[in-house]
């Protein structure tokens, strides 16, 4: 049975760090880094959460956040996975310079970006910031004005990552699922031939602003490097990645989180007069999609699909658990993937949840950034997708166990889920100041 942690926190102490880090890490021009040194630019889904933070304090900040990041949406749709509102080289490995994204005339106008996308979590978010402001009125004008731009992004998916028209879109690097160095994408990665002169020369800045055993290996930052050379010929985009890229993933979190944003943009569009049907279409056939093809009964749990190999990567990992915020499985389904949970959480040895891959799985790593630790957002949307299946009690160990080891180890990117571990750690791991750290504390004591 799982034990509902009580954790003893001061909630108080904690919102007062959260909005001050916050606050802090907003940069001139109205947008917020990650992290000040590791991640000195704005990202993607980082903000949607930022966004989504600010909101409990300051709503305009909270709107400039998602219209900054916005500017960065390519004429095609795509919303790239960093924002580079300015050029200067700020020790940061992929800067502006490598990816050149002004050079393809279906680029964003106004910045420079990154060619790859991330989790379209902006759906889901506008509409919990709503929430927070039902009668804001210039956040109601922003909601209009942001709509059709959220629309445009998720037609990119459908008609850009679809080849097949199954309704799930792909990915074709590691970074754009959000889980980058995961073990879900190590075979890919072996299988990938890389010869002397594929690779530009690059220098590494995160191994040497965090600790580098917390951080991908090089090999894994190669092939990264490689996936982005392929990108970069294709301009980023067209059927050329999709029939050579040895990467080529549906996604768990990234379809999951998906549906839930078109399920949000279709509430939205509801109540302020936009036609839904394109939205509804999109959905009906995703949802069903995902529940079919995703689905591992063996395993009872979804697992991504390796479209170049015709397979499930067969992993037990965090990704399948968004399912239950998109609301995707049936009681039955929903049932075991909560039991996995209760699994990890009842274990003698003793984890907080939720460890981010198979703690039994020899691969596990408890320290190394998504081959085990615990990530903040990851508890913030699984917390939702139990609580919104009535799994209360598992749904507030979820909360209470992040909850916890913020207060005890500051606000880091990730932690180490081993409680006698953790408990005997002063810090946790990878960037310090974390800006979704803080955004998911502010929301979850909220709550
Ligand atoms: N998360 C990746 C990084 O570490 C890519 O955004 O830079």
């Amino acid at each position: 049975m799982i034990t509902e942690s009580i954790a003893r926190i001061d909630a108080e102490r904690l919102c007062r760090e959260a909005k001050g880090i916050l606050a802090g890490n907003v940069l001139t021009g109205g947008y917020t880094v990650p992290s000040k040194k590791l991640y000195p630019y704005q990202w993607n889904w980082d903000s949607g959460f930022v966004a989504m933070g600010f909101a409990h304090f300051d709503v305009d900040q909270a709107i400039s956040e998602l219209e900054n990041l916005f500017l960065g949406q390519w004429d095609n749709g795509m919303l790239p996975h960093i924002v580079f509102h300015s050029k200067k080289r700020e020790g940061y490995f992929p800067g502006p310079d490598y990816w050149q994204s002004s050079k393809f005339d279906h680029s964003s106008k106004h910045v420079e970006t990154s060619g790859i996308t991330q989790p379209a979590v902006h759906g889901f978010i506008l509409e919990r910031m709503l929430t927070m402001a039902p009668d804001h009125d210039k956040l109601i004008a922003f909601v209009k004005r942001i709509f059709p731009k959220i629309v445009k992004l998720h037609r990119y998916y459908y008609d850009h990552r679809d080849p097949n028209k199954e309704g799930l879109a792909y990915i074709y690097h590691p970074w754009a699922s959000g889980r980058d160095n995961s073990p879900l994408w190590d075979d890919i990665l072996k299988s990938m031939k890389i010869m002397p002169g594929d690779l530009p020369p690059y220098e590494r800045f995160d191994n040497k602003i965090a600790d580098p055993s917390e951080r991908p290996s090089q090999s894994d930052y190669d092939c990264y490097v490689y996936l982005m050379e392929l990108g970069k010929r294709h301009a980023y985009m067209g059927t050329g990645i999709s029939d050579e890229s040895p990467f080529l993933v549906q996604d768990t979190l990234f379809n999951a989180v998906l549906i839930k944003s078109n399920e949000s943009l279709i509430r939205l569009g509801q109540r302020f007069g936009f036609d839904v049907e394109e939205i509804r279409d999109w959905n009906k056939q995703s949802i069903r999609a995902f529940d079919q093809k995703l689905w591992v009964e063996d395993m009872e749990t979804y697992a991504p699909f390796d479209m170049r190999n015709h397979r499930h990567i067969r992993l037990k990992e965090i990704g399948a658990y968004v399912s239950l915020f998109a609301g995707i499985p049936d009681e039955k389904r929903a049932r075991k993937l909560r039991n996995n949970l209760y699994d990890v959480a009842d274990r003698p040895e003793g984890f907080r949840v939720v460890p981010s891959f198979d703690i039994d799985h020899w691969i596990f790593d408890p320290k190394k950034y998504w081959k085990g630790p615990i990530w903040p957002q990851m508890n913030w949307l699984i917390y939702h997708g139990l609580r919104d299946y009535g799994f209360m009690g598992t749904a507030k160990r979820v909360k209470w166990d992040f909850l916890d080891l913020v207060d005890k180890l500051g606000f880091h990117e990730y932690f180490d889920p081993r409680t006698s571990v953790a408990d005997q750690l002063e810090h946790g791991y990878g960037g310090d100041h974390f800006s979704w750290t803080a955004a998911v504390v502010l929301d979850l004591i909220a709550d």
